[in-house]
């Protein structure tokens, strides 16, 4: 038993994300974990199951996720899959489900690849590594949205128990195809 973990992260939480969850599936399944945009031409056929989590980044995943899907989407739907979304508007709990977070419910309704497991997780906020032009564009989202707005700060707003939680289902996913 296989699984891969794919992920697309610009600022490493997606990643994290990913990680935490290998460890947590690494009792059960053997699990590798790699990054989306360094992946190349993978054979998905080694696996039996794949999870692909993506952030956010002014109200769009990174292409090279459109890219992943076009390119192995026969594959992607005839196996056991998953796939979570790490963004900041999911740091309010009512816009944490893939029916009440907006990116992902637009994802699913235009996603030829319509994964069997769907998630999402808040992310983080790390004002001081932003340059300038995103510190100055988060403060001002997050001061319309109620947010955080002190710029020394760094938050992270990902819920650990909902990440293992998550993890333990697509453990479990094979056994409900
Ligand atoms: C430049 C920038 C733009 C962002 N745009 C959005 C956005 O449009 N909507 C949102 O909910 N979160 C947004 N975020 C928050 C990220 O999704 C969040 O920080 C996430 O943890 C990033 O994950 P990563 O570290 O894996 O890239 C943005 C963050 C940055 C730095």
């Amino acid at each position: 038993m296989k699984a891969l973990i794919l992920y697309s992260s610009r600022d490493g939480q997606t990643q994290a994300i990913s990680s935490y969850m290998a460890n947590e599936l690494s009792a059960m399944v053997n699990c590798d974990v790699q990054d989306l945009a360094l992946v190349g031409n993978i054979d998905l056929g080694q696996y039996q199951q794949v999870m692909i989590g993506a952030s956010i980044r002014y109200g769009h995943f990174d292409k090279v996720l459109t890219k992943f899907i076009t390119q192995h989407l026969e594959q992607l739907n005839t196996m056991p899959s998953a796939f979570f979304a790490v963004n900041l508007t999911a740091r309010k709990p009512e816009k944490r489900t893939p029916q009440t977070n907006s990116y992902v419910r637009k994802f699913l309704a235009s996603s030829p690849w319509q994964p069997t497991l769907c998630g999402v997780f808040a992310g983080a906020l790390r004002y001081p590594r932003y340059r300038w032009f995103d510190r100055v564009m988060i403060q001002l989202i997050m001061r319309m949205t109620g947010g955080e707005t002190d710029t020394s700060k760094e938050v992270e707003y990902t819920d650990w128990q909902q990440v293992s939680s998550f993890a333990r289902e697509f453990s479990q996913m094979q056994y409900k195809k």
